[in-house]
């Protein structure tokens, strides 16, 4: 089964291996008990904002199917677990009263991980912002620092004695720019005067979740998630070259160098100067904090020209389906390079201490043959992207694991439940599971493992 000349052992032991998930991608049961609506429960609600009508309310049902879903992954070798908290499941207004429903639902999902031999990794924020507080400005509010204060100390002291492994937000850059900026994500807001404060908002409680569980998760492991995709010109010439360190600021430096205490990259997009009238005495160093690790995503990489007609950054992508490579169902370039160019990137930041893969992965047409779901495509992706993991690690990177993403097909954000991205298969209709066959072989790749 395992064809591909790549060994486990060549990672090393303490190298982690695992899967991820997010709350809203898969628990369904969005109004059980005394969960409220989440910015993602009202966004699908709207006419025409995600792909066939799609929404959440039931996903994979997760909430129902856990069990089956951790048994399954201890069945597949699974040793490590990312899955993030939902924000309105603990606190249904977002701020105040306190669901004990929530706390009894995470508590049985990290119990049976941690019964199971699975370790828990946990993000607190997956972009499923209580739709209480979207009503009072969400992220370009600055009262979301004492919200997510609150929130962060309640999931800390609730679930810190048992869970080690924390990640604070997941890829800023796209809840900030999909969600604020372009409108195509929720809440669905669009222009600069909502990106801008809630970039600076979202940096903020960044270091400010990584301090709240510094100090209240005993022996806590504390990083936060980066998306990034590398970055090349179009052409030498100096117009593309300038485009292109122009998207390279935007999509890869913008919530990381602050935090390492570099600021924002205003001198690359001077655009971004606006963020100045957001910044309070005393926020440049409070967006610094020092990760034990950080969580780099990677699925693709991004080939840029210059355009004099796109605002702010005269910049623009150039289309994968436009360049004649191979790409998955989200039209994104599949070109493994990219994710060791990023470890390489990121390493280079010399206050960065360890970096973990969080997510990678492919969302492919998936055959089913003879019973068998033949996910070629994604076997290789796979397969190829972890070549050049471990590529960047020979050369001395500190990468220090490896997360697929994902477990399970799931509820792909606009993209509905079209691109499937699992190593599971998921039938919606009867919510059975059916292995791909890459599970299996990640489940041979896997089988040595021990921690
Ligand atoms: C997100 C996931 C998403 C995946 C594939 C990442 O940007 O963290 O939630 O499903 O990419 O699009």
């Amino acid at each position: 089964m395992n064809e591909f000349d790549l060994k486990i052992e060549d990672f090393g032991d303490d190298f982690h291996w695992g899967v991820s998930t997010a709350a809203y991608q898969i628990e369904g049961a969005y109004d059980i008990h005394d969960k409220q609506a989440s910015i993602w429960d009202a966004f699908t609600s709207r006419k025409g904002k995600i792909y066939n009508g799609d929404h959440g309310r039931v996903a994979t049902d997760f909430y129902h199917k856990y069990k089956e879903d951790i048994d399954l992954m201890k069945q597949m070798n699974i040793k490590n677990y990312r899955f993030s908290l939902s924000w309105s499941r603990l606190i249904p207004e977002g701020t105040g009263k306190k669901s004990s429903h929530g706390v009894t639902f995470y508590n049985k999902v990290i119990n049976y991980c941690l019964e199971c031999g699975i370790t828990p990794w946990v993000t607190l924020y997956h972009w499923d912002l209580p739709q209480k507080l979207e009503d009072k400005g969400g992220w370009t509010n600055r009262n979301i620092i004492h919200w997510f204060e609150e929130y962060a100390k309640f999931c800390a002291l609730q679930f810190g004695d048992r869970v080690k492994n924390w990640m604070v937000l997941n890829e800023p850059m796209v809840f900030t720019g999909a969600g604020y900026f372009l409108g195509v994500h929720a809440p669905g807001k669009k222009g600069m005067r909502h990106f801008i404060p809630a970039i600076h908002h979202a940096t903020l409680c960044q270091a400010i979740g990584g301090r709240i569980l510094r100090r209240r998760v005993k022996n806590g492991y504390i990083g936060t998630t980066f998306s990034c995709s590398y970055v090349e010109p179009f052409s030498t010439n100096k117009r593309d070259v300038i485009a292109a360190n122009k998207a390279d600021a935007l999509l890869n430096r913008l919530f990381i160098e602050p935090s390492l205490g570099l600021g924002y990259p205003v001198k690359t997009i001077p655009a971004l100067r606006r963020i100045n009238s957001f910044i309070k005495p005393g926020d440049e160093k409070d967006v610094i904090f020092d990760f034990d690790f950080i969580g780099v995503q990677v699925y693709t990489r991004e080939i840029v020209k210059h355009s004099w007609w796109t605002p702010y950054l005269k910049a623009k992508i150039s289309k994968a389906t436009d360049r004649n490579v191979k790409t998955t169902v989200m039209d994104w370039e599949v070109y493994p390079p990219s994710i060791s160019n990023m470890i390489n990137q990121f390493n280079e930041y010399k206050a960065v201490k360890n970096i973990i893969i969080t997510e990678n992965g492919a969302a492919f047409e998936d055959k089913v043959v003879r019973g068998e779901i033949q996910d070629y495509d994604r076997l290789s992706y796979l397969q190829s992207h972890l070549q050049k993991v471990l590529e960047a690690k020979q050369q001395g990177s500190k990468v220090k694991g490896y997360f697929v993403w994902t477990f399970t097909d799931n509820f792909e954000w606009a993209e509905g439940y079209y691109p499937r991205f699992g190593l599971v298969h998921v039938d919606f209709k009867t919510q059975k599971r059916s292995l791909k066959l890459s599970g299996k072989w990640l489940t041979s790749f896997l089988e040595s493992k021990s921690v």
